[in-house]
């Protein structure tokens, strides 16, 4: 599996990690057992929010990772409403509960909110002296909002910033990707896999694709991973509650597309025209 240094941090995570949203709402056990084995498998950026299942989901990776938390990526999220510095310091504590663990190795604000971003960010360095968490960075932030946060912040604070990436939507590429990464900031993609609107087989787009996977006999979505991820600084979190699918993904990890492979998908999911408004779910 495939690693890179995330943003300033000094570690090197995985380019292929674990999304968890609406996981409370598969079946309990097999989510379990596919967290376990995308960790074996080096998929250990495992990805949660206290808002995924109202703390359900913190609760399930939990359980998942007791016993492999010292391999484990962990990285949580803060809802905005939450996210004024005594709101911030407790919502860490509550999600470290639910999590079984002493300590996130990335916290995140969910998205932009009402609360005064100086209040959001002196909480999260207090919690980094603290020990609690190891970085912290943003999601869903466009690039103005990037830039504010840069300001308050400083340079090569943020860790990440977290936001929609898929084959279908590329518009982060026009200038949040690369305002990123001149900041040195990872670029974490959410809802890679279209969060489950993928091309099929049968259509051009999904042929095209299934064209590039059995040459590399890897799957269809491995192959859509391996595109986003292909510029440096940048990451992604497919979700998946089911094993087989977790090794298929996996499979991403290490899969190098050639140019002229890359040239034929950019043919078949064109950069639209920049959005005048950050796309986000
Ligand atoms: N920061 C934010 O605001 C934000 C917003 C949205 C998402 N996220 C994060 O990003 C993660 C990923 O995004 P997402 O959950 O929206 O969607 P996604 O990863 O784009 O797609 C997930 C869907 O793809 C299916 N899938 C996965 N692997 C598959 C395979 N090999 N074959 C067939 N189907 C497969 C999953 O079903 P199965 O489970 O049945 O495999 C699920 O229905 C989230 O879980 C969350 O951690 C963050």
């Amino acid at each position: 599996m495939d690693a890179r240094p995330f943003g300033p941090l000094d570690r090197r995570v995985p380019v292929v990690g674990l999304g968890t949203w609406k996981m409370e709402s598969d079946d309990r056990e097999s989510a379990i057992v596919t967290i376990r084995r995308a960790i074996e498998l080096g998929l250990v950026h495992i990805d949660t929010a206290e808002i995924y299942g109202k703390g359900a989901v913190e609760e399930l990776v939990g359980e998942a990772i007791a016993g492999y938390r010292g391999d484990v990526f962990l990285a949580s999220k803060i809802h905005p409403e939450h996210a004024t510095y005594a709101g911030t310091l407790l919502s860490c504590e509550k999600s470290l509960r639910r999590l079984r663990t002493d300590r996130l190795d990335l916290y995140l604000l969910h998205w932009p909110g009402t609360q005064p971003l100086e209040e959001t960010f002196r909480a999260f360095e207090e919690l980094k002296k603290e020990g609690k968490i190891l970085a912290w960075g943003v999601s869903n932030f466009d690039v103005a909002d990037l830039e504010r946060a840069i300001e308050i912040a400083g340079e090569g604070v943020i860790a990440c910033n977290q936001v929609l990436y898929n084959l279908g939507e590329r518009d982060a590429e026009h200038v949040l990707q690369p305002v990123c990464e001149r900041h040195g900031i990872a670029f974490v993609g959410y809802s890679p896999l279209g969060s489950g609107q993928f091309p099929t087989r049968g259509s051009w787009r999904g042929d095209v694709l299934a064209g590039i996977a059995s040459a590399h006999g890897v799957t269809s979505r491995a192959v859509a991973l391996a595109f986003l991820a292909r510029r440096p600084g940048a990451f992604v979190i497919p979700k998946t509650a089911r094993v087989d699918h977790v090794e298929e993904l996996a499979r991403a990890g290490d899969l190098v597309l050639t140019r002229s492979e890359i040239d034929t998908l950019e043919a078949a999911f064109p950069l639209e025209p920049p959005k005048s408004k950050m796309p986000s779910l």
